[in-house]
């Protein structure tokens, strides 16, 4: 089997004979061999142990025949050797032994050297990389969605500490962000030279910022992230999260090649705020996994019909999958997205 860089090609806006699918969360709890799994171990051993957590990352390529592979992990996992205690909790996420609130507290976090702490997960993509015959894509939490959970404690509805910190404390703010920034290019430029052909970074819960508190309290970190990133070989899609539609506009400036959409924003209007610089990847509601197939094939079919108006188009969720969401549904979405896209691709 020869190598399927069809991903790459759509992040990097380059002429395709269909449209590349994966799947945020394609590794998880709706896999009954995930399950059986995640009996004998947690999921952070499974991150720990490189050949486990190569099979785990694996196992939806070989179930659904996605474009791309994503590295088994969570975005906690570099905070740890950070100096942060957490453990990640089932049905609820990740929880902090003691949050982080104060000057002392952001201080007392350590910068990361990959290869001494970080060593199993670039030992998993050096596994990838040799037997995969899809892209490997790596990934790191963005400062914003991370910040949550270390100054929460643990997730969070309205972000109130989080904001609390921001807008009370705005030098230690900056410091926390500044900080987890560096972690990100670190972290992410250890992923790639170890092998990971593209990377994701997952803000997922920036959308409870407005547009001007972004621009204030994000931006000036995302930014500067990109630019050292810069001569990343891989390219490099930047997740905005849930309800982040207002925010897309401001994304503009990054320099990033693909930007993820949820499902609020249709294809071409996200295309609108964010212009025809970046590669687009989105969007399908994952709860329309959960309704019958011809309401989900026309959902998915719109979706299709938006993304390849233009060249740069990746079919994803617009967030993750659900446990409840059953794998043939997956599998029959993964087949639709490749058939259907080809034959209109074909005949134009
Ligand atoms: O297949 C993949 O997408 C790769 C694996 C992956 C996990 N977490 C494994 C995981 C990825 C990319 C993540 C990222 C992650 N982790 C994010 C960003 C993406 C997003 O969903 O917005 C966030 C916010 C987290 C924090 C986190 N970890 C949450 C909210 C949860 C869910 C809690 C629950 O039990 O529902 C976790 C746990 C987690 N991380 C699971 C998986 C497969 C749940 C299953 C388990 O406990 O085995």
């Amino acid at each position: 089997m020869t190598f399927n860089d069809t991903f790459l090609k759509a992040c990097l806006k380059q002429e395709v004979d269909h449209v590349p699918v994966w799947y945020m969360r394609q590794a998880g709890r709706y896999q009954a061999e995930y399950r059986e799994i995640r009996k004998k171990h947690t999921l952070l051993d499974i991150c720990k142990i490189p050949e486990l957590c190569a099979e785990v990352t694996t196992l939806p390529v070989q179930q659904l025949g996605v474009d791309a592979a994503i590295l088994f992990s969570d975005i906690m996992v570099p905070l740890g050797p950070m100096g942060v205690k957490y453990d990640i909790i089932e049905k609820r996420g990740p929880v902090l032994e003691t949050p982080y609130r104060t000057a002392a507290d952001i201080a007392s976090l350590r910068p990361i050297q990959p290869e001494e702490d970080l060593s199993y997960v670039l030992e998993t993509i050096r596994i990838l990389a040799r037997e995969l015959k899809v892209p490997l894509i790596g990934f790191t939490g963005a400062p914003f969605t991370l910040a949550s959970y270390m100054v929460e404690g643990g997730p969070s509805r309205n972000y109130i500490r989080t904001k609390q910190l921001m807008y009370c404390h705005p030098e230690e703010w900056t410091q926390l962000m500044e900080k987890l920034g560096d972690m990100v290019v670190t972290y992410l430029k250890a992923q790639v030279e170890a092998g990971a052909k593209a990377v994701q970074i997952f803000d997922s819960w920036v959308g409870a910022l407005t547009a001007d508190d972004y621009v204030k309290y994000v931006y000036p970190t995302m930014k500067r992230i990109f630019e050292e990133l810069k001569d990343l070989q891989a390219p490099k899609i930047y997740f905005g999260g849930v309800s982040s539609g207002e925010l897309l506009p401001l994304f503009k400036e990054l320099d990033t090649e693909v930007i993820g959409l949820d499902w609020r924003v249709p294809i071409s209007e996200g295309r609108r705020r964010i212009g025809d610089r970046f590669a687009v990847q989105g969007n399908l509601d994952p709860t329309l996994l959960l309704a019958p197939w011809p309401i989900l094939e026309q959902k998915a079919k719109d979706i299709i019909d938006q993304g390849i108006e233009k060249p740069g188009f990746v079919f994803n969720l617009g967030h993750g999958i659900f446990p409840e969401v059953p794998g043939d549904m997956l599998k029959r979405l993964t087949d639709f997205v490749h058939e259907y896209s080809q034959s209109v691709l074909k005949n134009r």
